[in-house]
């Protein structure tokens, strides 16, 4: 155990180690004129630059790797860490090559991986670092350290896709956007935001694959959502991203649009009138499948009455008769609150 400890406190020294050498690589590195014309292109202010740490990655196998060639543990340490690669014949490089690199910082501000964009077109656009045992993608939250360098105590915060988008959005003013690190938004990231927050705005992409992560953020949220949490929604033109949205229109435009953001009965609502049409009974049954999975029952009962006022009906007991549910009696939530079973509806024993 003390020596994992160990372990990890190198491991957060090598990161940090690393950061700074691809900070240094943008102000001296020979090719750095390029990496400085794209930085252009891209708008980005020496001060974003500076308060998220961006970097630049050179090409070539040992950029990185030849800061320690002659210390065999530290490149041990890197390659557990994601910095390396090692092939088959056991010969180590760089994982990052050519590469602009964005820290993701842990929420004590140690840097815990990196996401490298390629300068220009290329593929992968954006290589991230791997799991690793200080580097867990699904719990950490692009730009939520920097956030709270600016917002001890945040009123509202917006879950965006992408670093740039993060970035951009800081450089405009709009300093508290996190991004959810490719993959979409997990419950623990959630859980996360509605505790530091009292609102969590959603926007992602304005595309379809934005739109369907916004519906896989619903369903992810609702469980573990309670009566004063506010979680909306706020969908961008077709084509734009909150970088280019940002950028095309300013902060106060921005932040007005953000204003106009759905509250999530709307979101569920419309989609589910948009999927089923005149369908009723369609409707009843997949908004019934997710309301069973609110775990807090005065949400519950709120997304029931909003269902039964989109079914015609006049309440939502007519809807608990009429497809018949029975509601079982309200139980407290458990010590560890959202975590707990809760009181879900289930469907009367016919
Ligand atoms: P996007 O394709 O929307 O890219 O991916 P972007 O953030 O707008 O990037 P720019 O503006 O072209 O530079 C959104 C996010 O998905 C993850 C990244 O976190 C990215 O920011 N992603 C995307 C990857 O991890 N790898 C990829 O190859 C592409
Ligand atoms: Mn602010
Ligand atoms: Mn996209
Ligand atoms: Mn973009
Ligand atoms: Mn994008």
């Amino acid at each position: 155990k003390r020596q994992d400890h160990g372990l990890s406190r190198d491991l957060y020294e090598l990161m940090d180690e690393a950061s700074l050498y691809f900070q240094s690589q943008l102000r001296q590195h020979k090719d750095k004129q390029k990496v400085l014309d794209y930085l252009e292109f891209r708008g980005l202010s020496e001060d974003v630059i500076k308060h998220f740490g961006i970097g630049f990655a050179p090409d070539g196998w040992d950029g990185l790797l030849g800061r320690y060639r002659q210390n065999q543990t530290a490149q041990d340490k890197l390659l557990t860490a994601g910095m390396l690669i090692q092939n088959d014949s056991g010969k180590r490089y760089d994982r990052f090559r050519d590469r602009l690199m964005f820290p993701i910082r842990d929420r004590r501000g140690r840097v815990i991986g990196f996401g490298g964009r390629v300068l220009g077109d290329g593929t992968p656009k954006y290589l991230n670092s791997p799991e690793t045992p200080i580097f867990h993608k699904g719990n950490e939250l692009y730009g939520l350290y920097e956030l709270k360098q600016r917002h001890r105590d945040p009123q509202h915060v917006l879950i965006v896709e992408g670093y740039m988008d993060v970035v951009a959005l800081a450089q405009f003013g709009v300093d508290y956007a996190v991004a959810s690190l490719g993959t979409s938004t997990t419950a623990e990231q959630f859980q996360l935001l509605v505790r530091s927050a009292k609102e969590v705005i959603c926007c992602y992409d304005g595309d379809n694959a934005g739109r369907e992560a916004a519906w896989r953020s619903l369903e992810t949220a609702l469980p573990l959502l309670k009566p004063g949490d506010q979680v909306k929604f706020m969908f961008l033109p077709q084509g734009e991203d909150p970088d280019t949205m940002v950028r095309k229109i300013g902060k106060d435009a921005f932040e007005a649009l953000m204003q106009q953001a759905m509250q999530l009965p709307e979101f569920l609502f419309d989609t589910l009138s948009s999927t089923h049409g005149a369908d009723k009974g369609a409707l009843a049954k997949q908004a019934m499948a997710l309301i069973e999975k609110v775990q807090d029952t005065v949400l519950q009962n709120i997304l029931l009455e909003n269902l039964s006022h989109k079914l015609g009906m006049n309440s939502s007991e007519d809807l608990k008769k009429k497809l018949g549910f029975a509601e079982k009696k309200p139980q407290p939530l458990n010590a560890k609150g959202l975590q707990g079973r809760g009181t879900p509806l289930r469907l009367a024993i016919a």
